[in-house]
């Protein structure tokens, strides 16, 4: 479809989506759909709710954050019920401003800006149908136009709790434009979104001394003062602040803790009763979610300011700590490198697993069970499996330290890192080694890393390395054995030929002279050796060898390369150690002669074909490794 054909619909479908009518039809609707009646946080359960939830092992997974969070779904799971859950059922704790709190690139504005997305979107499905009085800016729940007294009735007939009451300026409107009939009054289906405001709001608090409480509430008109005659009439008042615009909806309020007192009295109001003041008038009604961030240390010293405390009881925190697990890190900078102006740049693989390695090592705290350290702990964490523990452990491991993903590297510092060494270099294609050194250089300019953990951040980085080591190794092994699929193969049929001979007490013939010799003890040893048999072993170890290829014969079973894994890792670590010899003269002064040049060049080929490197990464690789071999 075209761009423009897009629009079209998009216009169409806006269209198709708006109604209008007399709160009397309104009333009509909410026979048939009373959900559209719905508090603001129920809203905003229902939206994550709709989009899908996935329980696996008693936890649940949201499918409403996937496509953004990664790694964090304990701690979403105990926002989404232990707050929107709770407070969508009316429950105390939708009285309280939610206060995300977590440390630096944490996620939180993430999280926030897609509550706030989201709800824009849900605001056209029928499920997240608002609908408001029409006219009015702070598009008032068209129920407050029932008046008190009648309100048990209604709840009687409707089953639906009325809460609030009746703001001034439409009690203005409903008298001097509908002659008190509210059966009359119009009502629309609005949409929510954040640039018209409508619905979603986001405060930020500007110096603390020009700051206006009017940015929060909304301010007199005096420009229309001299037409209403009064500074208490409704209509000469501005109901846009972020708190009047942000009705039905939520609110986002940045540097809550930054804020001057009388601020958060006034949200106080709003989240305790539902309402706020604003003007000369009479308290506002306002149904809204409201939500702050902040991180940890600036949370410290709020609550121990005596000043404050008031305020604690009446603020929820819910902690957002970093993601733990190296591999949804690692999707972490694979997004973040996605939606920045470096992806045009080739980033060789394992370069940002082996980046995550390091932060998630910052992160994590020592483990205090019994041996488990640091790096068990982190594999264990991102869901491997590790000899001698299992998911209780795991879970115990969990519950050691409440505070940890409270600090540590964030994810932003190693995005940074990246960028600038590609930068500074004119790099075209990054590795996981230009990565680690430019972390390490950009750790002595962090300000707001402490000298110890400086020391422990610099170990970690050789711990990362050391990681790197061994995949890199790895890597270039089963390439080096997969393009030689079948040397690894004439290999072992002729290991097995001699082995049988040699169980048996035969003799070999050879193919081309036919003439008879006895197994060739070199060669079965220097396969056996790979994987430690010792000499007094490998009598046992190649009868077993036979006794499993009766077996396959007798099932009709083809014994081959894949059918015995010890067999297997011996043969490629045998090729691989005729590997090193070729990767060593690569890296060596020595030229290759022409079969040893051939089989690098296939390597390389292969790691490109299959395994995401381009010709620079792959020969970098195939240096590095051939070094690491040379030690
Ligand atoms: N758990 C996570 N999953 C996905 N992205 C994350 C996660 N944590 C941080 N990020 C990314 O890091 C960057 C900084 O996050 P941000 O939401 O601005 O953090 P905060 O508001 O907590 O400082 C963003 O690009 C965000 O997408
Ligand atoms: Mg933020």
């Amino acid at each position: 479809m075209t761009i423009l054909k897009k629009i079209e619909n998009f216009r169409e479908e806006e269209e198709r989506l708006k109604w209008e009518g007399t709160f009397a039809d309104y009333l009509e609707l909410l026979k048939e759909k009373p959900w559209v009646a719905q508090t603001a946080h129920s809203r905003v359960y229902n939206m994550i709710k709709d989009a899908g939830v996935e329980e696996a092992n008693g936890k649940k997974e949201y499918s409403f954050f996937k496509d953004q969070l990664y790694g964090v779904e304990e701690s979403l799971e105990k926002l989404v019920e232990e707050y929107f859950h709770s407070a969508a059922k009316r429950l105390d704790v939708r009285k309280r401003i939610l206060l995300l709190m977590g440390p630096v690139s944490g996620g939180k504005s993430t999280l926030v800006t897609m509550l706030k997305r989201g709800l824009e979107q849900y605001s056209k499905t029928d499920n997240g149908a608002v609908f408001a009085i029409k006219g009015c800016p702070m598009h008032e729940d068209p129920l407050h136009l029932i008046p008190n007294h009648l309100r048990k009735d209604f709840q009687d007939e409707y089953g639906i709790k009325i809460e609030g009451n009746l703001s001034p300026l439409n009690m203005m409107r409903v008298e001097e434009e509908y002659g008190g009939r509210i059966e009359d009054v119009l009502v629309e289906r609005i949409f929510f979104s954040e640039d018209k405001r409508t619905g979603i709001g986001t405060f930020s608090p500007s110096d603390p001394k020009s700051q206006d409480i009017a940015d929060l509430t909304g301010s007199i008109d005096f420009s229309t003062i001299a037409e209403y005659g009064s500074e208490s009439d409704p209509r000469a008042y501005r109901f846009d602040g972020e708190l009047n615009k942000a009705n039905r909806g939520m609110m986002e309020f940045q540097e809550m803790l930054k804020c001057d007192e009388k601020f958060l009295w006034h949200l106080l109001s709003l989240t305790q009763e539902g309402n706020f003041k604003a003007g000369r008038f009479a308290l506002i009604s306002a149904d809204e979610l409201i939500v702050a961030h902040t991180n940890e240390s600036e949370y410290k010293s709020f609550i121990s300011n005596k000043k404050n405390e008031a305020l604690h009881s009446r603020i929820i925190v819910m902690k957002v700590p970093y993601n733990l697990k190296v591999s949804e890190e690692e999707r972490i900078y694979k997004k973040m490198i996605q939606d920045s102006d470096l992806s045009h740049v080739h980033i060789a693989p394992h370069a940002l697993k082996v980046a995550a390695i390091f932060t998630i090592l910052t992160r994590l705290k020592e483990p205090a069970k019994q041996g488990v350290d640091l790096l068990k702990k982190m594999r264990l964490y991102d869901g491997e499996s590790v000899e001698g523990f299992n998911t209780q452990d795991l879970e115990e491991l969990k519950n050691e330290d409440p505070d940890e993903g409270m600090s540590g590297i964030d994810p932003r510092y190693v995005i940074n890192r990246i960028s600038s060494a590609i930068i500074r270099k004119q790099l075209t294609s990054i590795n996981a080694l230009d990565v680690l050194r430019s972390i390490k250089e950009g750790l002595s300019e962090h300000a707001s890393i402490s000298k110890e953990d400086r020391e422990r951040y610099l170990d970690f980085i050789s711990v990362a390395r050391k990681e790197y080591d061994s995949i890199a190794k790895k890597e270039v092994q089963k390439a080096f054995v997969y393009s030689y699929d079948e040397s690894a193969k004439t290999l072992m049929d002729n290991y097995l030929d001699n082995v049988e001979a040699y169980c048996n007490k035969n003799k070999l013939r050879d193919p081309l002279t036919g003439e008879e010799m006895t197994p060739d003890e070199k060669l079965m040893r220097s396969i056996e050796e790979q994987i430690g048999i010792s000499e007094n072993a490998k009598k046992a170890f190649r009868e077993e060898i036979l006794i499993r290829i009766s077996a396959y014969a007798r099932k009709g079973k083809k014994f081959d390369y894949n059918s015995h894994e010890r067999l297997r890792e011996a043969i490629q670590k045998k090729l691989f150690a005729d590997l090193k010899d070729i990767v060593k003269i690569t890296t060596s002064t020595k030229t290759p002669d022409e079969s040893q040049l051939k089989k690098v060049n296939d390597v390389i080929a292969r790691l490109i074909d299959e395994h995401g490197y381009n010709s620079v990464s792959a020969n970098e690789l195939l240096r590095y490794v051939g070094s690491l071999l040379n030690r």
